[in-house]
């Protein structure tokens, strides 16, 4: 991962405190979100049966699948309930300028 890596993907604004923006990079769709004022980026996929999590709604600092109701955390991106037995991808992020910038190279986890 090098600077040179991230891509602006949302102004901070467009963000809200507890809220979260479906956005696609390279044709990949990613969510970003903002909880206890620090910004996260998860692919926009649910590891149970690929189906998009921006259908579903933040619990805290977790993500919730709207088709079977798995809760997935944004900081590590593990599963937090079943059905879903397998982690989402997470993505480097930073804030600069104003925008939210992401890593979409490589997972984190
Ligand atoms: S598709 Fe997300 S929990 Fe089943």
């Amino acid at each position: 991962m090098t600077d040179a890596s991230f891509v602006a993907v949302a102004a901070t604004d467009a963000v809200p405190e507890g809220k979260f923006l479906k956005v696609t990079v390279d044709e990949r769709p990613f969510i970003i979100a903002q909880v206890n004022g620090s910004f996260y980026a998860v692919e926009d996929n649910c590891s149970h049966e690929d189906y998009p999590l921006s259908f579903g709604c933040l619990d805290g600092d977790r993500i919730k699948c709207s088709l079977h109701g798995s809760r997935f955390s944004l900081l590590t991106g593990a599963p937090l309930d079943e059905p879903a037995d397998a982690p989402i991808r997470t993505y480097a992020v930073k804030v600069a300028d104003g925008q939210v910038w992401m890593d979409p190279t490589g997972p984190t986890n």
